[in-house]
């Protein structure tokens, strides 16, 4: 089978699909055949330094966080309730490719899409849902009627999060620039403010839930605008308060999203309701995958980008 795989850190070019083996599954997991996959800011920053996730040590890496695919062969002990030819999405970890032909899925990974949604548009999901999810509700603790402010509101989490927000009845405020405040609006966001031409402080206040998926300069100014007791929730960095912005309660948070199938299976509740839906900028062959790694790093993605497997155009 294909798979996409670096022997060495650096640009787009060192991405290269290749001939491997075919993997196994084994107990409960579930063989797929990939339709397709999507990139990820991660995917980047895995290819050119290895990141917080892989060294030097850990090459070949096999490249790829999201998938649709559908199930191909099951583990011997597979759940009855899946069968050959159903279709699943999922984040897998750091130890499997999913831009690949084929790809194995744990128990705890996968869910059933949503019969709304393409395949392009199911690979969309996983990654970027499930950090919008876990940051709005398991850390930002989201209540219907909170001011909720999202930094960086037209990418891949950040469009899921607006629309998140507004399905769990929070007051949405987003920053975007260009064509990008026109699309967060369309998601539903009840203030868009465009951070190239204004400063955000000037338009939100008293927020009970910041998103930063931004990070730096961006983070540190979000400490003005949060309400008594509200939260910092960053994907990038760990929230300090300067001198005077920690009072009140006012706190900040970090975290890793967990690739939870339990927290998939939430968001495509929502996407089966119409309230939440996954916006494919683009999609792109798996042949040409580095030139959809140099899209990604050319930035204003309105949502995400997706790798289309198998079929035409396939490697
Ligand atoms: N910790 C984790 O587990 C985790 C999980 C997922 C993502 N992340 C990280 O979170 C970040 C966001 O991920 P993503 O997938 O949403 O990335 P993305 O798709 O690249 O979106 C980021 C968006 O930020 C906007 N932006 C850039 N500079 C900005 C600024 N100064 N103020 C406000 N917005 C700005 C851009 O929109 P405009 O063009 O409209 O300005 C851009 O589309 C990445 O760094 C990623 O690595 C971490």
């Amino acid at each position: 089978m294909k798979a996409v795989r670096i022997h060495r850190f650096g640009d787009a070019d060192v991405l290269r699909v290749e001939d491997v083996e075919m993997p196994q599954p084994v107990d409960d997991e579930v063989l797929v055949r990939v339709t397709a996959a999507s990139l990820n800011p991660v995917d980047t920053k895995i290819r050119t330094s290895g990141g917080r996730f892989k060294k030097e040590a850990d090459l070949p890496v096999a490249m790829g966080r999201d998938l649709c695919g559908r199930i191909e062969a099951l583990g011997t002990r597979a759940h009855n309730m899946l069968s050959e030819g159903q279709r699943l999405f999922a984040m897998i970890g750091f130890d499997r490719g999913a831009w690949a032909d084929y790809a194995v899925l744990r128990a705890t990974e996968m869910a059933a899409v949503p019969d709304r949604l393409s395949d392009e548009e199911a690979a969309a999901v996983p990654l970027a849902g499930l950090t919008a999810w876990q940051g709005l509700v398991d850390h930002g603790g989201v209540a219907a009627g909170q001011r909720v402010l999202i930094h960086g509101g037209s990418g891949g989490v950040g469009h899921f999060a607006v629309q998140i927000a507004k399905a769990l009845g929070a007051e949405v405020f987003a920053t975007a620039s260009g064509d990008g405040v026109e699309f967060v609006r369309s998601l539903g966001a009840d203030h868009v403010i465009d951070h190239r031409a204004q400063r955000f402080e000037d338009d939100a206040a008293n927020v009970d839930v910041v998103l930063d998926l931004i990070g730096g300069d961006t983070q540190q100014r979000s400490w003005d605008v949060l309400a008594p007791g509200g939260i910092i929730v960053s994907t990038l960095t760990p929230p300090k308060p300067q001198a005077g912005q920690g009072d009140d309660g006012r706190r900040g948070v970090d975290f890793i999203v967990d690739p939870k199938g339990v927290d998939l299976l939430k968001i495509a509740a929502m996407i089966e309701d119409g309230v939440v839906i996954p916006h494919v900028q683009e999609s792109f062959a798996l042949a040409d995958v580095a030139a959809a790694a140099r899209r990604m790093e050319g930035g204003t993605i309105r949502g995400k980008l997706v790798i289309r497997v198998g079929g035409e155009g396939a490697a």
